[in-house]
Order: C-alpha cells, then sequence, then structure tokens
C-alpha cells in the first residue's frame, strides 16, 4: 500500500468517528456507514449501522444495479422496483403504434404475460468488495501511458481470475479518483422481464416541463423481475427460466412519512465532480456545458420533427429524445446553479483553504503544488483540442447507423489482439452484452432521422477551425467532388446511405463473426467510412490513455491534501458503485419569500391536469382523487393522497430508483429527480437548496390498487387491495 494511501484510508476511519455532525451530501461507500453510527442513531436510525458493511445481509442485500439505475428487490420471487423512466427503454422495445406501451403502460396479470425487457437488460447483486489496491499499485512504471496499459492490465486480470468461477460479474473500480482500487463481485442476471409500468400520464406526468423540478406530481416507477435458470444461477432469456429468489427484499411501507424524518437511498450513482478543481468548473461553464447544450438541442429538434406526424418513428427515437431532453434541462440548470449557488467561487475558496491547511507541510505543500501545476498542464492541453473532440463524439452520437458500423470494424480489429491486450467493450467475457446491445440499437434504427442527424454534425465538423480538423471528414467530403460544404456533405450522406447494409439483421450478425478483410471486401458505405475515421479515433484513444496514466498518478496527491483540509471526512466521488445517503424529509426556499413544503399530494394533479400530454392523468385518477377515495393510503397530516416528497439527501444520474428507506429500512420510495436550484449538486452541495425528489410509497400503491387495477402485483408485494 502506497504511503500516500495509507494516510488517506487511516485518517477516514480515525476522524469519521470523531467528528460530530454528518453532513447530508455524502454519498458514503457501504463500508464507511458503521463509522457514522453514532450520528446515524441520534438521527433516529432504528438499524444497526453495522448492518450496512454487509452487502449480502439485509437491507443491503436487496439493493440492485441496473446498468444505468438503480433497483430493489421488493418480493421473494425476484420483483424489482425502480423508476418508470428507467423502464421507458422496455417499453419502447415492446411497443408498437398498435399496441403502444409507451402511452398506455403494460401491466403482466400473470408471470406468463411478463414479456423480456430488453436484450441487453442486466440486473446486477453486488456480493462482495475487496480492497485491491496495493496489488493495482504496486511497482508502477515509470511513463504515464505504461502505467495507465499497466492498471488496465492487472484489473483485467483480476476481473478473470474473478469471474472464473462462472454466474459472475466483476469490476475493479476507482475510488478517490484513483488512490484506491476495489474488486466488486456481482451476481449478473440476465433474463429481466417487464412486469408493471403505469401509463405515461402517471409515470412521466408533467414530462419536460416539470423534470428536474419541484414540486412534482410524478408517478416515476415501475416493476421488473429478474429470472435465472432451473438450477438458479444466471441464464440467457429462456421461457423455461424461474423468477430468481433473492435472499432479501425490501418491504414495502405504509407507514406515515413527515417532514423531519430521517430517510436514506441506497442505488448507485453514476458521475459526480464533487472533487475536480476549480479550472475543470471554468472549462464546464465556458465550453462544455453550453456546447452540450447547443449540441443536444440540434438534434432533438431534428428527431422532434422526424416523428412529428409518424408515431412509428417517435417510438423509434423515443429513448433518444428522452435522454436529450433530460440531460438539455439538467446542463441548462447546472450553468444557472453555478451563478445562484456560486460554484465557481466555492472551488476557488476550497483551494485556498487547501493550501491554507497544508501550509505548515513543505513536504505536503510541494507536493500538492507539483501535482497541481501538472493538472492545470493537462487540462489546458486537452482543451486545445475540445472543439474537434467534442463534435468527433457527437458524429458517432448522432448516427447510430454509423456507430453499428464503427462497433464491427473495431470487433473485427481487436478480435486478432490476446483478450487481455483488448479494448474492455471487445473481450470474450463481454461478446454476449456486445452482440445484445447492437440488437437493442439496431430495433430503433430509422435511417431517416440517422441520415438527419449525422448531417447535423458533418456540417459542425466543417466548421472546425484550420487547427482542430478532422482529416478523414475532409478527406471523404473532398472526395464527393461537390462545390460548397452543403453540397459535398449531401452528397457525402448520398453515398453512405445508398449502399449500406448496417441495420439489417441478418447481415449485421454475419458481420459480427468476420474478419476486417471480409469486411471491407464487402463494400459497404458506412463500414468504409466508419473504417477511415477509426485511425483518428485510435490516435486520440493514445492520447487519451497517457492523460488517464497522468491524472491516476496526480489525482490522488490533491485529494490527499483535501482530505486533511476536510480533518479526514471524505467519500469517493461518485463511479457508478452502490452508496448509501441519508438526510430528512425537508423543503427549502428556491428565492426570497418563496418556501416549498416537502410534500406535494394529488390536489395538486388536479390543478395540473390539462387533459393533454404531459398533464393528461388517467380518467379514474382524476375521478378517485376528486372524490377522495383513498382507501388506506391517505397521509393523516396532509388529510390528502400523498404523491412525492424532498429530502436533503443526494443523488445524481444513475441514482434513479434507488430505494429510499424509513429509520426502519422499509421502502418508503424511490429516488426520481435532483431538483433545479440544487442540480449543481454533481459539482458543490448547498444544504439550503439541494434536495432528492422521491415518489412516495403511499401513491405507488393507491395507483397499482385504485386506478390500474395491479393487484396481482400489490399482493405480491404482500398487501391486501382495497379497491
Ligand atoms: N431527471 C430524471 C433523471 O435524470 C429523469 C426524468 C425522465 N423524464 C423525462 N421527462 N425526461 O433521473
Amino acid at each position: 500500500m502506497s504511503s500516500l494511501l495509507r494516510t488517506l484510508l487511516c485518517g477516514l476511519a480515525l476522524t469519521i468517528a470523531a467528528t460530530a455532525a454528518v453532513a447530508d451530501d455524502g454519498l458514503w461507500m457501504p463500508q464507511q456507514i458503521p463509522q457514522l453510527g453514532d450520528e446515524l442513531r441520534k438521527r433516529g436510525l432504528q438499524l444497526d449501522p453495522k448492518q450496512f458493511a454487509d452487502l449480502t445481509g439485509f437491507p443491503m442485500g436487496a439493493v440492485v444495479h441496473l446498468g444505468g439505475c438503480s433497483a430493489s428487490f421488493v418480493s421473494p420471487q425476484g420483483l424489482i422496483a425502480t423508476n418508470h423512466h428507467c423502464v421507458y427503454g422496455a417499453l419502447q422495445f415492446n411497443a408498437t403504434p398498435q399496441n403502444d406501451l409507451v402511452k398506455n403502460g403494460f401491466l403482466a396479470k400473470t408471470m406468463t404475460e411478463e414479456v423480456q425487457a430488453l436484450p441487453d437488460a442486466r440486473v446486477y447483486v453486488t456480493t462482495n468488495i475487496e480492497d485491491v489496491t496495493a496489488q493495482i499499485l504496486a511497482k508502477m512504471p515509470a511513463s504515464d501511458e505504461e502505467r495507465a496499459k499497466t492498471i488496465t492490465r492487472r484489473r483485467r486480470e483480476m476481473i478473470n481470475e474473478c469471474e472464473k468461477a462462472g454466474g459472475t460479474r466483476c469490476l475493479v473500480a476507482s475510488y478517490f479518483d484513483g488512490a484506491q482500487y476495489l474488486r466488486i463481485t456481482q451476481m449478473e442476471i440476465r433474463d429481466v422481464r417487464l412486469v408493471y409500468a403505469p401509463p405515461l400520464g402517471v409515470g412521466n406526468f408533467g414530462d419536460e416541463i416539470d423534470n428536474w423540478m419541484w414540486p412534482r406530481h410524478t408517478g416515476d416507477f415501475g416493476f421488473y423481475r429478474a429470472y435465472v435458470g432451473k438450477d438458479g444461477k444466471p441464464a440467457d432469456f429462456s421461457r423455461e427460466n424461474v423468477p430468481y429468489q433473492p435472499k432479501h427484499h425490501l418491504k414495502i411501507s405504509t407507514r406515515d412519512l413527515d417532514p423531519g424524518d430521517l430517510v436514506f437511498v441506497a442505488g448507485y450513482p453514476g458521475v459526480t465532480e464533487r472533487h475536480s478543481v476549480a479550472l475543470e468548473v471554468e472549462h464546464d461553464e465556458a465550453y462544455d456545458l453550453p456546447t452540450a447544450i447547443r449540441y443536444r438541442q440540434l438534434l432533438n429538434d431534428v428527431l422532434q420533427a422526424r416523428g412529428k406526424d409518424n408515431r412509428d418513428i417517435a417510438l423509434k427515437n423515443a429513448s433518444r429524445i428522452a435522454s436529450l431532453e433530460n440531460y438539455l434541462k439538467k446542463y441548462t440548470g447546472t450553468l444557472e446553479s453555478f451563478r445562484s449557488i456560486g460554484v465557481l467561487e466555492a472551488k476557488r475558496k476550497e483551494e485556498a483553504a487547501i493550501r491554507a491547511a497544508i501550509a505548515n507541510d513543505p513536504k505536503l505543500t510541494a507536493e500538492y503544488d507539483a501535482a497541481f501545476g501538472e493538472l492545470t498542464k493537462l487540462l489546458n492541453e486537452q482543451s486545445a483540442t475540445r472543439e474537434r473532440d467534442t463534435v468527433f463524439g457527437w458524429l458517432y452520437t448522432a448516427s447510430p447507423m454509423l456507430s453499428q458500423a464503427n462497433t464491427l470494424y473495431r470487433l473485427s480489429q481487436e478480435k486478432t489482439k490476446a483478450d487481455l491486450d483488448r479494448a474492455d467493450d471487445y473481450t470474450e467475457r463481454n461478446r454476449k452484452r456486445l452482440a445484445a446491445s447492437m440488437t437493442r440499437t439496431r430495433r430503433s434504427i430509422e435511417p431517416g432521422s440517422d441520415r438527419a442527424g449525422l448531417r447535423l454534425f458533418l456540417l459542425e465538423a466543417a466548421k472546425l477551425p484550420a487547427n482542430q480538423r478532422i482529416k478523414p471528414v475532409d478527406d471523404a467530403l473532398a472526395a464527393t467532388g461537390a462545390t460548397g460544404t452543403e453540397a459535398q456533405v449531401d452528397a457525402l450522406l448520398d453515398k453512405l446511405y445508398a449502399s449500406t447494409n448496417i441495420g439489417n439483421a441478418d447481415i449485421e450478425k454475419a458481420m459480427f463473426e468476420e474478419t476486417t478483410e471480409q469486411l471491407l471486401a464487402r463494400k459497404d458505405s458506412m463500414l468504409d467510412f466508419a473504417a477511415s475515421l477509426r485511425k483518428f479515433g485510435a490516435e486520440n484513444d493514445r492520447r487519451n490513455l497517457a492523460r488517464a496514466g497522468a491524472l491516476s498518478r496526480i489525482r490522488p496527491v490533491i485529494l490527499n491534501a483535501l482530505r486533511v483540509t476536510r480533518g479526514g471526512r471524505l467519500y469517493p466521488d461518485a463511479n457508478s458503485t452502490l452508496r448509501v445517503a441519508f438526510g430528512t424529509v425537508e423543503g427549502y426556499a428556491p428565492r426570497d419569500a418563496v418556501r416549498f413544503a416537502p410534500q406535494t399530494d394529488v390536489r395538486g394533479i388536479l390543478e395540473k391536469d390539462t387533459g393533454v400530454e404531459p398533464f393528461n392523468s388517467p380518467k379514474k385518477l382524476l375521478e378517485r382523487a376528486r372524490a377522495k377515495e383513498f382507501g388506506t393510503y391517505a397521509d393523516p397530516e396532509l388529510g390528502s393522497m400523498p404523491v412525492a416528497f424532498i429530502s436533503t439527501t443526494t443523488v445524481t444520474n444513475g441514482s434513479s430508483g434507488s430505494a429510499t428507506l424509513n429509520a426502519w429500512g422499509e421502502l418508503n420510495g424511490l429516488a426520481f429527480d435532483m431538483n433545479w436550484e440544487g442540480v449543481g449538486a454533481d459539482y458543490v452541495v448547498d444544504p439550503d437548496v439541494t434536495r432528492t425528489i422521491h415518489v412516495d410509497s403511499r401513491y405507488m400503491l393507491w395507483v397499482m390498487d385504485a386506478v390500474d387495477g395491479a393487484h396481482n402485483v400489490l399482493r405480491e408485494l404482500g398487501m391486501k387491495p382495497v379497491f
């Protein structure tokens, strides 16, 4: 173990216990929770804090990852609760204009009616976490590129060893920006089925108008079921499979929830930037975020127009549009909260505080200054080609067909290498997953949208400054012989879409097995273009590798100084691994003289409903709400049916669907969003305004019982229907 790591970890263990209040911004690793125990008990936690460190026990054993979203087991028969927007892709995949599951929702009345969610849908159950830092970082080579390669290779070796027994999926995740490496063992369930999702007018009530906003009235929930082979082991989708029986599941709560109550969120937050430096915030504010907004807007407009009068096309693009709009709005809000909560100033202050805190330690100061200088140089280097690199990435985002072609071409190249030397997606252990994700992408390819999207970014590429050209694009445009940029772009597009078989399932499946020579002999226009772009991409990859190596060396030094400054209390930035956040149900003041209550109820639905998307609640819901038919689910203090609530916990993308538990460890709701004023929390948490938005479990039960007649699901949750 490096001495740096030792100080980092020892400091962590000792000082957490000694320090008084636990701030609510934490995204704690489960193994850190016991150290917060006294404080959490004082705040009302009824569980033993030690329980959190036991990943296969209750409640952590019930918390699962879906890849991009979080979820939890809620019945002994593998029933899984998550957000509506997390099952949206599965609704889209199974929808047709005649059987529009996206609009109408879905309910399997029996298990045989459940449908495969998505070919690449997965459920991961974390079963073990072990520290492998010493093995990963032992005797590092001097060159940064070699350092990155060594880390990758060691990670891969450890993963392979861990997966040897079969049935498990392992990863080696980096924590504290590369100061610590943990190997995580997971059970990977590959047969995932759609059980139930309410109609769009519940699950996505308010859509983009309300997205990222409080007060909220969205019933953002849905259910999957995990299936395994008869032997209890993960298996490919098959009607022979049986429901997975988890060791633990969460009990859905009908207990009252009030302002001031302790809640905690367990899930898999994706990425946060809380430990990034001021210069990164500056770059994000000046370029990354505005560009991310502008490009998403461009592509979104084009996709919206394509589907405007054609439900079939609209359904094909539905998930891409939802994602584009979601981040479009998030990044707009992030820029706004950069100003309103002063993110850059907070980062600058933090850097000044770090320098002050380590000033009396000349060795630490020298290390910090050296690392900081190097980081600054690296970040500036990186931003020197940012326009070009950004456009290059968007070519593939805008054109799933180009992306499929690129995958096939790269696969043919990577196949020739030893497995240990291949890029991760192309290793043998990822072969099935790669094929499944290609199948999913193929199902939503719409050549007209694809072409319109690619056109946007070829035009952007043509506008790049002289010192940031993408040569293969320039060459392809020049080769058309047309005059004028637009004419060249259109001529290139004519050629690309006229003679390609990308999108054809049988041909793509054959291509999946072919060598590079065989692929190129097909003279497929899209494949040939992908091949020409790949040389440029490979050059970028090499540069990024050296950069990654340098960062894995530099960042832990900077983080160590931050740890000293914080008196040891530091949790790692989110990295898509299992975390727990604690907080209380609490409102906030979004602006002068305005105070938001922490709970909404169905009166708000009646106020917002217009009968027109996105404020179109089901008729039955409106009737029941007007008649105050709440069964046993109403909130005594509200005197109404609660819908959503907010808490001082923090989440980010990837946390969606996270179990929200009360002090007893019962499922009181699902986290589904951040709030507008607090959306900058990915960078800096302002406790006055940062909130998580959750759907209330009592609303979920009421919708199932009183509106959708999902009595079979309700019974499986251990409830007796009252309607
Ligand atoms: N903002 C939510 C999240 O990122 C997603 C909401 C999805 N709904 C939508 N209208 N796009 O988790």
